[in-house]
C-alpha cells in the first residue's frame, strides 16, 4: 500500500501544500519546529481517524481558522482510494472515494501505516496504557471484530463503572450480573485477538531486535499468561473472576480486572525492559516492535504498510541508524530529521524540506 500524495490546508502551521510522495524512501527535513511532524501527524490521522498527539481535533486546525483539510491519493491491491477529512470547530467529515464515512470503524483499514514518533518509548518505559494503546491501534487496523468489540467492551464497561459509582450493593447485586454476561463477550473476544497478535509479533520482533543489534541483544515480549484456552473459555475465566470480586469492585468504585487492565511484558537480556533498559535499547525495542507490526501487517493484509519515521535517528548509534536503514528497503517510508543525517546521504529517497509549514523547493 502506497501514499501517492498529501494535501493540507489549514492543518497545524500548513496554510496550503501538496506533498507528492515517492514509492521509496521520504526524507522530510528541516530545523526544529518547522512542521516535519505535523506532516507526519496528517497521514496517521487518514489512517486511524485519530491524531496520535492531540487530545481534541480542533488543535489541528491552524490557529486563527475555522477549518482544517487533510486528502490524500493511496494505491493498494484493491486499487486507487481518495481519503480526505474535514475537520471544524463542531466535527468532522471523513470521505472515502467521495463517500461519506460515518462509523469510525470504517475509516481503519483503507490506509494502513505503522507510525513511529518519540512517543513510542513511551511504550517501553511507562505503565500499561502505552502498551495496550499500542495493541489496539495495531490489532484495530486489522481486525474489524477486534475494534467492534472493543468499543462495545468500553461502552459496557463505563455502564459497569458507574453502577459501581454508586455504591448502592442493592442495586448492583442485581444488576452486575447481567451486565458482565455482556461484558465477558466482548473481553474474550478482545483477550483472546491481543493473544493471537501478540503470539504473532514476539517472535518477529526478537528477531528484528537481534538484528538492529547484531545478535547482542535478546527482546522477549510474553502477553498475560492468565488468557490460555478458547474465547468461551476465556469468557468463563472473566465470569468468575469477576464474580468473586463484586465486593472489592463496590468498594473501589470500579472494574479492577479485565482486558482494561492487562498488560505484556518487555524484557531485554532477561532484564525488565521498564526499569533496566538505556535510551538507546529502549529505542531499539520500541523500533523491534514497530517493524515486526509491519510485517504482520503484511502477513495478514498480504500488503506491506506505509512506514512512517518520525524523528526517529537521534538517540541511535551509526551501527543501528544503517541497520535499521536496511530494515526499510521495500518499504514505503516517510522519514523525518532535523538535517540529511550522515547515515542517509548515500541513499535514494525522495527529499522534501520544510520550513515554516511550507515544501521549499
Ligand atoms: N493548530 C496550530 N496552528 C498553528 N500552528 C501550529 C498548530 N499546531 C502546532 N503548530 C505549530 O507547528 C510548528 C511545527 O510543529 P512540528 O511539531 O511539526 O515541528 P517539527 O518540524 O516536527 O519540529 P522538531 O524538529 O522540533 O520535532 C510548531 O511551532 C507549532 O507551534
Ligand atoms: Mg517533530
Amino acid at each position: 500500500m502506497r501514499i501517492k500524495n498529501l494535501n493540507l490546508k489549514n492543518f497545524r502551521n500548513y496554510t496550503e501544500e501538496s506533498i507528492n510522495f515517492s514509492d521509496g524512501l521520504n526524507i522530510i527535513y528541516g530545523r526544529n519546529a518547522q512542521g516535519k511532524t505535523n506532516l507526519a501527524e496528517a497521514v496517521y490521522y487518514l489512517c486511524t481517524g485519530t491524531s496520535p498527539r492531540a487530545k481534541r481535533d480542533k488543535q489541528l486546525i491552524r490557529r486563527g481558522e475555522e477549518y482544517a483539510e487533510i486528502s490524500a491519493e493511496t494505491e493498494g491491491r484493491y486499487g486507487k482510494l481518495e481519503l480526505y477529512a474535514r475537520i471544524c470547530e463542531t466535527g468532522r467529515e471523513i470521505r472515502i472515494n467521495g463517500n461519506k464515512i460515518s462509523r469510525n470503524a470504517d475509516i481503519l483499514g483503507n490506509l494502513f501505516s505503522v507510525f513511529f514518533s518519540p512517543r513510542e518509548l513511551r511504550l517501553i518505559q511507562d505503565g500499561p496504557d502505552e502498551r495496550r494503546r499500542f495493541l489496539n491501534v495495531f490489532i484495530s487496523q486489522l481486525s474489524r471484530p477486534y475494534y467492534i468489540a472493543l468499543v462495545r467492551y468500553n461502552r459496557v464497561l463505563e455502564q459497569r463503572n458507574n453502577l459501581l459509582k454508586d455504591k448502592n450493593p442493592d442495586t448492583a447485586y442485581d444488576l452486575l450480573p447481567v451486565w458482565d454476561e455482556e461484558l465477558c463477550k466482548y473481553a474474550a473476544a478482545v483477550a483472546c485477538r491481543r493473544a493471537e497478535y501478540i503470539s504473532r509479533l514476539a517472535p518477529r520482533a526478537s528477531e528484528i531486535h537481534a538484528r538492529l543489534t547484531d545478535g547482542s541483544e535478546e527482546l522477549k515480549i510474553s502477553p498475560e499468561k492468565k488468557y490460555a484456552g478458547s474465547e468461551e473459555e476465556i469468557k468463563n475465566k472473566l465470569y468468575s473472576e469477576l464474580r468473586n470480586n463484586y465486593e472489592r469492585d463496590l468498594r473501589l468504585g470500579f472494574t479492577a480486572s479485565g482486558p482494561h487492565r492487562d498488560d505484556i511484558s518487555i524484557e531485554i537480556n532477561g532484564e525488565d525492559a521498564k526499569m533496566y533498559a538505556s535510551q538507546g535499547q529502549t529505542r531499539t525495542a520500541a523500533l523491534s516492535l514497530k517493524l515486526a507490526e509491519v510485517e504482520i501487517f503484511k502477513e495478514v493484509s498480504g500488503e506491506y504498510p506505509v512506514l512512517v519515521l518520525d524523528d526517529v535517528l537521534s538517540e541511535l548509534d551509526l551501527p543501528r541508524r544503517k541497520k535499521l536503514m536496511g530494515c526499510t528497503s521495500g518499504l514505503q517510508t516517510v522519514l523525518t530529521c532535523t538535517h540529511a543525517e550522515r547515515v542517509l546521504g548515500g541513499l535514494d529517497a525522495n527529499r522534501i524540506k520544510i520550513e515554516g509549514g511550507k515544501v521549499k523547493p
